[in-house]
């Protein structure tokens, strides 16, 4: 039977080929969702799908698409449009980059604007369209927007990743003030790093992140995407951003407080106020 006629609920989740997508898919199909999963990669998407049939008994359907692509996006969208029973949008595809600004390829610049912005906003826009329609005030859907850590910091180096993730903390928070009347909960997801596909992906050749950074930093895609599931659905929540691990709610705070402004520059060798 086709995603979304059958009456079951329905996760939308993009990126979903590997990292955190791939274990928001396992999860929320062992809870009994029927899957959308969008990403680039058919051969992935095909194989998380086909572990996900046999595993939980779900229906998944594959959407092959470069959300830098506006076309791309707008098919996903009418997708999603046409789900009645789209409980989640998980809006997590994203890439990282480690050039210097005026070093950039500003191409490879406008996809990461396109994937982490572009589609997360035209996505959210199309989901509100069936978790409106379900009439309720409450329990009417979700959307989780990946945004990071790195969306309450600033160096060198991350111009474009820092601004897109910022954007989406924004995105969320302003989101949620208009959906809550339609019943709809709004994360933003701000993790710390984490073992997946995302610091050995192209863009992100010769950074030696992982070489670099201690252990103790680094956490699993199923650390994080369990405790995002868990804090989106608490009764009372403590905002729409949700860092996980303690140690990295102290590096937002830091990050993002004036008080803390002259020990950033003192830590970034003087580069950031
Ligand atoms: N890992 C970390 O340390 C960390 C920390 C904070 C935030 N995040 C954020 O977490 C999110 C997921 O990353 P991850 O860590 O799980 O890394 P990952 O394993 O590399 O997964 C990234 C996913 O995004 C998809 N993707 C990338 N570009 C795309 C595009 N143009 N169109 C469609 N899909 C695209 C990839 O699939 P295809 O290649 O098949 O398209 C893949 O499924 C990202 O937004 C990232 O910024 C990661």
């Amino acid at each position: 039977m086709t995603v979304g006629t059958n009456g079951r609920p329905v996760a939308a989740i993009t990126g979903a080929s590997s990292g955190f997508g791939a274990v928001y898919a396992d999860r929320l199909a062992k809870e009994g969702n029927d899957l959308v999963i969008i990403a680039r990669h058919e051969d992935k998407l095909k194989a998380v799908a086909e572990k996900l049939k046999e595993k939980y008994n779900v229906e998944i359907e594959i959407m092959v698409a470069d959300l830098a692509v506006l076309s791309d996006i707008e098919r996903v969208e009418s997708r999603i449009k046409a789900l009645p029973t789209l409980n989640y949008m998980i809006n997590n595809a994203g890439f990282g980059g480690n050039r210097s600004f005026p070093d950039v390829d500003i191409d490879v610049e406008t996809r990461m604007v396109m994937t982490h912005c572009l589609a997360t906003m035209r996505l959210s826009h199309a989901a509100l369209v069936p978790m409106k329609a379900k009439g309720k005030k409450k329990g009417a859907g979700f959307v989780i927007n990946v945004s990071s850590i790195a969306g309450f910091l600033a160096g060198c180096g991350a111009a474009d990743y820092c601004g897109t993730k910022a954007y989406l903390i924004s995105f969320s928070k302003c989101l949620q003030c208009d959906v809550r009347k339609f019943g709809v909960r709004v994360q933003a997801l701000c993790p710390g790093f984490a073992n997946t596909g995302f610091h050995t992906s192209e863009t992100m050749i010769n950074s030696h992140i992982k070489e670099t950074y201690p252990n103790f930093l680094w956490g699993s895609a199923e650390y994080i995407v369990d405790h995002s599931l868990r804090a989106l659905r608490r009764p009372y929540r403590m905002g729409v951003v949700f860092i996980p691990k303690f140690f990295y709610k102290l590096v937002g705070y830091f990050g993002s407080s004036w008080l803390f402004a002259p020990l950033r520059t003192l830590f970034s060798g003087g580069c950031v106020r």
